[in-house]
């Protein structure tokens, strides 16, 4: 069984479909942690969906928010918190995480991540678009950024369990 986490928040980023929820709650499963989804805080505390705030409010208010969020979540007890995609490209968030939490980059292929997400994801920056070109373009922008984070691991499509020991190896 795995040993209780005694350290800091473990933080996951990556690209959307990339798994950071999925894997992120059966992470902290196995480390016996509380289970965060930020995206989901975020529509919480506004009272409606990231396509809706993104469409009334637009996405540098979007970005406000998700810092924020953030912030309160990185508050140095032990939990595993998944990210949105975005989160971690955003200076001062970037900082928050990098500071305050073991930041993990889950990575796969744009063709991967492409499979994994529909095409009629109400993502709004996937919205009406072809996903492999959206995600091809940012990856390329954002993997040397996601590549500040301390510890990178491959995501596997199944079984996710094997991405979680990997996680756990990881950062031992
Ligand atoms: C975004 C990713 C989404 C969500 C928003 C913006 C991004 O989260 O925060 O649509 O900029 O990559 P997921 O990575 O959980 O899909």
């Amino acid at each position: 069984p795995a040993q209780p986490w005694t350290g800091q928040p473990i933080v996951l980023i990556g690209l959307m479909g990339v798994g950071k929820s999925t894997v992120g709650r059966r992470l902290a499963a196995r480390l016996r942690l509380p289970f965060v989804d930020a995206d989901v805080e975020i529509e919480g505390a506004a009272g409606m969906t990231i396509a809706e705030i993104f469409d009334r409010f637009g996405e540098p208010y979007f970005r406000d928010g998700e810092r924020r969020v953030i912030a309160r979540l990185v508050d140095g007890t032990p939990k595993v918190i998944a990210t949105g995609g975005g989160a971690f490209l955003q200076d001062e968030t970037r900082q928050l995480i990098l500071e305050q939490s073991i930041a993990v980059w889950l990575d796969a292929p744009p063709a991967v991540l492409a499979e994994r997400v529909s095409r009629r994801d109400t993502r709004p920056l996937l919205r009406g678009r072809n996903p492999l070109q959206v995600l091809t373009e940012l990856a390329r922008v954002r993997n040397p950024i996601y590549a500040l984070a301390p510890y990178r691991v491959a995501s596997q499509k199944a079984p996710h369990e094997a991405t979680v020991s990997r996680i756990m190896e990881a950062i031992g």
